[in-house]
């Protein structure tokens, strides 16, 4: 046989790929690390799941999935040439990246922010400019000028893993001012006290993209969706896999969208336990960023992030550390239960 040698682009054997949260295979861990929801999805997709028609599962799913479009439509505010949907955000993302950049277009994103962004670049095999955020997770004066020379500029509102928010009159100033697309990834806006859903009628150079997975507590159905202008939509269907939404997908997620109640009661419980959390948190001497999200980013007394996220793991609890300069204060503790946050807090009072 012949010795193996790589056929991969450059690009592809000089990255190492993303690595998501942990998925353990054991259940009896308190899994406070990835962000999903800890309530079950609305009955009527417990319902739909159960009624499904399997048959239909010979053919292929609309390729367009305008049912569903027209339901986020409806529900949001716009028309359907204003949506589009996918496979989970990440895929938006992904669309978003093959669309807007290449070797010659570069792509724009704070400092620390969601750590899928470079790989994407990468993958795409673009230029991408980091803008640190200051020390307390706020932008600092000269974002714009740096993120100039990029064709596409993410901002992730509330931002990942700080879960802060920039502020409306800013996001504002940043989107009449950059001269390329921005990009709002308001993965987490449902839990945050506003969104910039409404600026897609302001800006014809902005897409809000948006999941299921966190709020609808369907992270393992797979639906993103984005609102931009019809333009800025019909590209973007050019970019996308014929078939990226199943057919199962379209037709949950519709039931999900459609029962705003079941989500708006959600959605208060996981803001109320934050609210709770943080200032148990604060008593303890934590230092808390403002969290606008269903999660927290939370430095212990000590500023040992990596030291208390090891000891809880070893007491089956399972939170999300990330090493740096600016990040390894902290540990990001996804809200969970009541009484799921009541073990972690007894563990940390100890
Ligand atoms: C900022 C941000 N954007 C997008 C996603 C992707 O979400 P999904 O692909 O489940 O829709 C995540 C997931 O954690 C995230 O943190």
């Amino acid at each position: 046989m012949k010795k193996y040698r790589s056929y991969f682009r450059p690009e592809i054997d000089a990255m190492s790929g993303y690595t998501p949260g942990e998925q353990p295979k054991v259940m009896d861990l308190l899994k406070l690390n990835t962000n999903e929801n800890p309530y079950p999805p609305c009955p009527a997709v417990l319902d739909g799941l159960k009624n499904a028609d399997g048959e239909r599962l010979r053919l292929y799913p609309d390729p367009t999935a305008d049912k569903l479009r027209d339901t986020i439509a409806e529900v949001y505010g716009y028309e359907r040439e204003n949506i589009i949907v996918s496979n989970g955000s990440d895929d938006m993302l992904t669309i978003a990246f093959r669309a807007f950049t290449d070797a010659e277009r570069s792509v724009a994103f704070l400092d620390p922010t969601y750590s899928l962004y470079p790989v994407l670049a990468d993958l795409q095999g673009c230029q991408y400019i980091k803008i640190p955020l200051k020390e307390d997770f706020s932008i600092s004066n000269d974002l714009l000028e740096k993120a100039a020379p990029a064709n596409l500029l993410v901002i992730t509102r509330p931002n990942a893993p700080t879960g802060n928010n920039i502020a409306i009159d800013d996001m504002r100033k940043i989107c009449s001012g950059f001269d390329g697309v921005v990009l709002i990834d308001e993965a987490y806006a449902d839990f945050s006290a506003d969104n910039c859903i409404g600026f897609v009628r302001e800006f014809p150079n902005v897409i809000v993209s948006r999941t299921v997975s966190k709020s609808y507590s369907l992270a393992g159905l797979r639906l993103g969706f984005a609102i931009a202008c019809p333009e800025l939509i019909e590209g973007m269907m050019k970019v996308k896999d014929s078939y990226n939404v199943n057919m199962l997908t379209q037709y949950l997620a519709e039931l999900a969208i459609r029962d705003q109640e079941y989500f708006s009661k959600t959605v208060a419980k996981i803001t109320a336990s934050r609210a709770k959390l943080t200032s148990e948190l604060k008593a303890l001497d934590f230092e808390v960023v403002d969290s606008q999200s269903n999660f927290l980013f939370a430095a212990p007394p000590d500023g040992d992030g990596e030291k208390l996220f090891k000891a809880l793991r070893e007491q089956n609890i399972i939170v999300r550390y990330f090493p740096g300069e600016s990040t390894g204060k902290y540990i990001r503790i996804t809200i969970g239960t009541e009484e799921q946050l009541q073990r972690l807090v007894d563990f940390l009072k100890k």
